[in-house]
């Protein structure tokens, strides 16, 4: 019998890579895994939509709602550990995850960046600035990247990259777009096979 693995989806935005995971369980890409929760930083984003379409459990803990990070990051482990939840998936999230957090989920936090790291990555590297930081160096190419979260900001263990070019005159939203369409492929992909290797 298939094992099922429980997967936590965590955003502050739009949401599209998010739907890109659903829509990969919903084609039955992913056999191993099921999405059973959805955490938002942020109220009344797209991705709870997306949440709340397909059905799946969501709920807003937005750190400004806590006297401090502490209680924060406590209530959203404690949230994870509610829901039963094996494997954490950052898709657009904005803060950073507590040490605990992360000690618990060691080697279970994936997340996805816009760039090929290590280059393009750590504290302030995020939206549109990554991909302006790419063209104001001259990149010739740029690409996505899933990786293992640890205490690092976009530091941990690279599971997977998607190369892209970067085309002469591209805008910083040209490139955005030109990654975004690698990004909702690779994401499913990798989790995909990390939960059938779990
Ligand atoms: C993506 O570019 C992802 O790589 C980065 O944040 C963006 C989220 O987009 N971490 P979306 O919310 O999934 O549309």
């Amino acid at each position: 019998m298939p094992k099922v693995v429980r997967v936590a989806v965590l955003v502050s935005g739009g949401g599209s890579n998010l739907q890109a995971l659903l829509d990969a369980q919903k084609a039955g890409q992913l056999p191993e895994a099921e999405i059973v929760l959805v955490v938002s930083s942020r109220a009344g984003v797209q991705a709870l939509e997306r949440a709340k379409n397909f059905g799946v459990p969501s709920l807003v803990l937005e750190p400004r709602q806590f006297a401090d990070d502490e209680t924060f990051q406590k209530t959203l482990e404690a949230e994870l550990v509610k829901a039963r939840t094996d494997v954490v998936c950052l898709a657009g999230y904005l803060r950073k995850l507590g040490t605990n957090l992360i000690s618990r989920y060691r080697g279970k936090i994936l997340n996805i960046h816009p760039a090929l790291l290590p280059k393009f990555g750590g504290p302030g590297m995020y939206g549109h600035r990554v991909h302006e930081a790419v063209l104001a160096a001259g990149e010739k190419e740029s690409g996505c990247t899933v990786h293992i979260v640890d205490e690092e900001f976009d530091h941990g263990p690279v599971l997977a990259q998607t190369r892209v070019p970067v085309m002469p005159g591209d805008t910083a939203d040209q490139l955005a777009a030109r990654i975004l369409e690698e990004e909702h492929r690779l994401y499913p992909g990798v989790l995909r096979k990390f939960t059938e290797n779990l």
